[in-house]
Formats: C-alpha cells, structure tokens, sequence
C-alpha cells in the first residue's frame, strides 16, 4: 500500500518594488514594443537592495502552512529550489527553516533553474508515497533581479523576482500527484549559464570584468528546445495518468516567454482559455513562476476541488519536466 501525496495548502510573495518596460528603456536599448511583442511582459518585481531570496521564501511558506492549516513544527522536509540563493552555503532551504522555526524538518536545496519547482514536487512525492516523510514545503524563491547584467538587453528585460510555496502531504486514493516526470541535458549548459563564482573560474577581478557572474543565455537556440521538451513530457505525463488534453482543466507553464506558451499550448492542442498566463505582470521569475501562477489560480478560483492540472516547466541546465494533478 501507498500514500498518494498531493498539494494541501500554497501560498506566493514578491517584492513590492517594479520595474516596468519603461524603466527599462532607459537602462538599455530597447523598448515597451519590442519586449510586449517578443516576451508578453510588462513588467516584473524587483527585489530592494536589503531583500533577499529566503525572505521571500518564506513569506510564501507561511501563508502555504496557515492554509493547510499546519504549524511549522509538522514540517519533515523543505526544499528550496533556486538559482540565485542568498548564499553559497548555507542552502536557503536551511535559512528558511530557520526563518519558519521549522525545527522537525531538515532543510535543502535542489539547483535546477526554472523547473527547481517540479523537481522538488517529483523528488517529494515519492518520500511521502513511501511513507519516508509525511509533510513537506516546496519553495521556488528567485531575486534574479541580482543576477542579471542591467548592460545586457537580451536577459534584463526578462527576469524577475519572487517566491511560491507549496505544502505537500497525504491525500485520498485518486487525488493529488498522479504523474510527474524531470529530465535534464546538461550538454546544452551554455544556452543559459552563469560561468563565474564557482570552482571552475572561481571569483577573480578578471571574472568580474569580463561580467561572468552574470546570468549569459542563447535565447533564441533555447526557444525551440523549449517548447518541444515541455510539450513532449506532457504529453507523455498525460498519458501516464491515463488522460489527455481534453480531460485538463488547466495547464499552468513555467512563464518565460508568452510565445513559448502559446506554442507550447499549440502542439498539445490546449485551448487559450484553459492555458494560465501572467508573465505581463511577473516576467520570468525561475523555479518561482510555476508556484506563484498556481497559487493566484487557487485565490482566483481558476483551480477548484477535483480539477484536473498540468504542470510543466523548462530551464537552464537544460532542464524540463511535468506534472499531472488532480486537486
Ligand atoms: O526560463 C527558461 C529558459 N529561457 C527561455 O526559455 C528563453 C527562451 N527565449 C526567449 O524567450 C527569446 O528567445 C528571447 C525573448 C530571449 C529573445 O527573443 P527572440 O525573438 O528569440 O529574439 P532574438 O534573440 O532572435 O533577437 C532578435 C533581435 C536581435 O537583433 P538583430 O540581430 O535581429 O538585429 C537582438 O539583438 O532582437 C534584438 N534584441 C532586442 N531588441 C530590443 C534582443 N533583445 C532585445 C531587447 N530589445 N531587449
């Protein structure tokens, strides 16, 4: 016998400060027409300079625990997934342990870019199938904003900063996570890479000058991966759980570019209006975009009791996979 495992409270925050097109006209050259047309993005949150990743993290694990109605305490596990955490060591999924007073759990984080949210779902929900934990929060947390070259129009433009949780737990039979799937090819690492920092160049004057802690992507060759990897493996998640598209309510992709998802949401055959877009507001917010756009469908009524949800996301690594749920 199994437990299913599914999501039983979530919760989102970001930074009260924006940085809108406009802004970025003056930062760089580009414009309001050129980044709407080609991203779908308005604008995007940007943290203060005295803000960091696990302060957002854990905003979002407070509200996902009061809604689940649990206390920190009930908590065996948090995995954070980020990219750009407040430091090297130690992990912020640690640091917000600490913050949450989450003294029963141990603390991690899981370091794959924009689809760090599903890899910790994936990896979660097998230790509660079997019976290895019984709570656990999922964090995506971003302050990209830190990481990003403000020279460099292709990526400024793009990221923004931000946090969801989700807490996980047992379910019923039949609800909850039904398939889920991650998958990475690391032969692709110099389509989105940040070279500096590490043991590889490690931080020198030279990395600094040549601005090689910063955030460095193809974007266009990464567009077309995209959007084959994410309609792919939800496709093959959708099979697995024994359904197709027709049976999804709602289909929540990782946000990185509006086109990805309209392409995305073509191949599957996903009609517009079952597909969550809210990048015009948050930008691309990393392993952050998925938990904050399934939290705003939750408070707006998007996603209700029994739905059926696919999750899917792409990203640096590259990185990809999908999730099917049903709540
Ligand atoms: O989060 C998961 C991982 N990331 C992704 O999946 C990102 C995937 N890629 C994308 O979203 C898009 O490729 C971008 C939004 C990054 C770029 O859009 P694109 O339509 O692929 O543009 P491009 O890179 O092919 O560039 C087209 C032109 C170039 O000018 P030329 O060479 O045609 O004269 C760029 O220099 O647009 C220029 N350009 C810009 N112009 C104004 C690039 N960035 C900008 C900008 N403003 N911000």
């Amino acid at each position: 016998m199994t437990q299913n495992a599914g999501i039983i409270g979530m919760g989102h925050a970001y930074p009260s400060g924006i940085l809108s097109n406009a802004d970025l006209e003056k930062l760089v050259e580009t414009s309001d027409e050129w980044i709407t047309t080609r991203t779908g993005i308005k604008q995007r949150h940007k943290a203060a300079e005295n803000e960091y990743t696990s302060q957002f993290g854990t905003k979002a694990a407070q509200q996902a625990l009061e809604r689940a109605g649990l206390k920190p305490e009930d908590i065996d596990l948090i995995v954070c997934a980020t990219t750009t955490p407040d430091q090297i060591m130690p992990s912020t999924g640690a640091l917000i342990q600490a913050q949450l007073g989450a003294v029963n759990a141990a603390g991690m984080d899981i370091f794959a870019a924009c689809s760090g949210f599903l890899y910790g779902i994936t990896m979660v929900e097998s230790m509660i199938r079997t019976g290895q934990i019984r709570y656990a929060l999922v964090i995506g947390a971003e302050v990209l904003t830190k990481y990003v070259d403000y020279t460099d129009r292709s990526t400024c433009v793009i990221f923004g900063d931000g946090a969801g949780a989700a807490v996980l737990g047992p379910v019923p039979e039949g609800k909850g996570i039904l398939a889920t799937k991650i998958k990475s090819d690391g032969r692709y690492e110099e389509q989105l890479y940040a070279p500096g920092g590490g043991t590889k160049l490690g931080t020198t004057h030279e990395t600094i000058d040549n601005r090689e802690h910063f955030f460095k992507m193809k974007g266009n060759e990464l567009f077309k991966v995209a959007v084959r990897s994410m309609s792919d493996i939800s496709a093959e998640m959708l099979a697995k759980a024994g359904y197709t598209v027709e049976d999804v309510d709602l289909v929540i992709p990782h946000q990185a570019n509006q086109r990805i998802t309209d392409a995305v949401a073509s191949r599957l055959g996903a009609p517009e209006e079952k597909v969550y877009s809210n990048i015009a507001f948050h930008g691309n917010t990393s392993s952050a975009s998925i938990p904050i756009a399934m939290d705003e469908c939750l408070e707006a009524g998007k996603i209700k009791e029994g739905d059926l949800v696919l999750l899917t996301a792409f990203g640096g690594g590259v990185t990809w996979g999908a999730t099917v749920i049903r709540f």
